[in-house]
């Protein structure tokens, strides 16, 4: 049976730049202390009137252009964010009115930072049944609008960017051979935006609290990130019957590059120059952006060849997380 492949990638960051120095002057931190925790140098941060589903719409355009085909040529859209711009209609259909996709049906799915691969995974069963041709992926964030810049301990790790890509069963592109899930919900509270939901409606009290900003407890989404996105990528090489010798690039989330050395530490023949960790560099955590703009980047700087593995590996809130592996079939 022919694979499910992402046959075009597109990305968009805001242009307006926040460097560790520039927190420096906002809460009580250092720019060594945030390169040593984290390697996070610096990261994007929208407009006030820029939005999600803005940043996403630029990322669709350029992933639809690398993909040569057109927005009625779309018949589903899939939005991977924990930011959307409002609670209902979905962000999948603010994106489908801004790009004239009026052939597709939209649809909003939220598993935080490992929507990306979550996504790839509805998109898989869905062009392999044959349901639908062309499947718009874009993943898009917003993690300014609910951070609180007065939290040394979140305000530092995340920025705002959107990726895109295009699957389909035909052209030439990464075709995505195997991909494992997982989640448990035990663990919801250690990363979490309490309120604004049904649970606890916006309220003075809720704004008194700052429960409409990411609480997390940073130590403990450390050990957790580690030990699943490990399990995970166990796991995707399992299923696909390949070694970890077989892969050429692996891509985890581009959340700390602390937790990303401490995954490679346990895998010995990814070494360090297998491995992307720029987009946390340069962007910070971008939820569920991370792995497309990282895949994106080696994309952009021609280092994907021909037959090469890619694995993508990812974690978040819920706790979710997941492994995909990608082959590149240029023929
Ligand atoms: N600048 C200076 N000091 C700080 C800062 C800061 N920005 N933030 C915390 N500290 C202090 C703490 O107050 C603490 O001080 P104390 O010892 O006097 O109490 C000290 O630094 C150590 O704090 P820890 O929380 O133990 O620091 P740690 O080494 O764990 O680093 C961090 C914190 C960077 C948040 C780390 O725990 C982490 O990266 N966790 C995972 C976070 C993550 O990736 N979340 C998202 C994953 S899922 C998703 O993407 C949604």
């Amino acid at each position: 049976m022919s694979k499910a492949k992402i046959i075009g990638i597109g990305s968009y960051f805001p242009k307006k730049v926040l460097t560790n120095k520039d927190l420096e002057k906002i809460v009580d931190t250092s720019d060594e202390w945030i390169i040593t925790r984290t390697g996070i140098k610096e990261r994007r941060v929208a407009e006030k009137d820029e939005y999600s589903s803005d940043m996403g719409y630029k990322a669709a355009l350029e992933a639809l252009k690398d993909a040569n085909i057109s927005p009625k040529d779309i018949d589903f859209i899939l939005v991977a964010t924990l930011t959307p711009d409002y609670m209902f209609p979905s962000t999948a259909c603010l994106i489908q009115e801004k790009l004239g996709a009026e052939n597709a049906a939209a649809l909003d799915i939220q598993a935080a930072c490992s929507g990306y691969i979550y996504a790839l995974s509805i998109a898989k069963a869905f062009i392999e049944q044959k349901v639908y041709k062309n499947i718009l992926i874009v993943a898009t964030e917003k993690l300014s609008s609910i951070t609180d810049y007065e939290d040394r301990s979140t305000c530092i790790l995340f920025g705002d960017a959107a990726n895109a890509c295009v699957v389909s069963l035909e052209g030439k592109g990464l075709e995505i051979d195997s991909i494992y899930l997982g989640a448990d919900g035990k663990q919801a509270n250690l990363l979490i935006l309490p309120a604004g939901g049904s649970k606890k409606p916006a309220s003075l009290e809720t704004i008194k609290n700052k429960e409409h900003f990411i609480k997390m407890d940073g130590r403990e989404v450390f050990k957790h990130a580690v030990r699943r996105m490990q399990f995970a990528i166990k796991k995707c090489l399992e299923i696909a019957s390949l070694k970890e010798e077989d892969i050429t690039w692996l891509i985890p989330h581009q959340a700390n590059e602390r937790i990303i050395e401490a995954i490679a530490k346990r895998f010995s023949h990814l070494s360090n120059e297998k491995i992307v960790k720029e987009i946390v560099q340069k962007y910070g955590n971008t939820s569920a952006s991370s792995v497309g703009l990282a895949l994106d980047l080696l994309k952009k700087q021609n280092k994907l060849k021909d037959k090469d593995k890619l694995l993508l590996t990812v974690f978040g809130a819920g706790f979710t997380w997941g492994s995909c592996i990608l082959t590149n079939n240029l023929e």
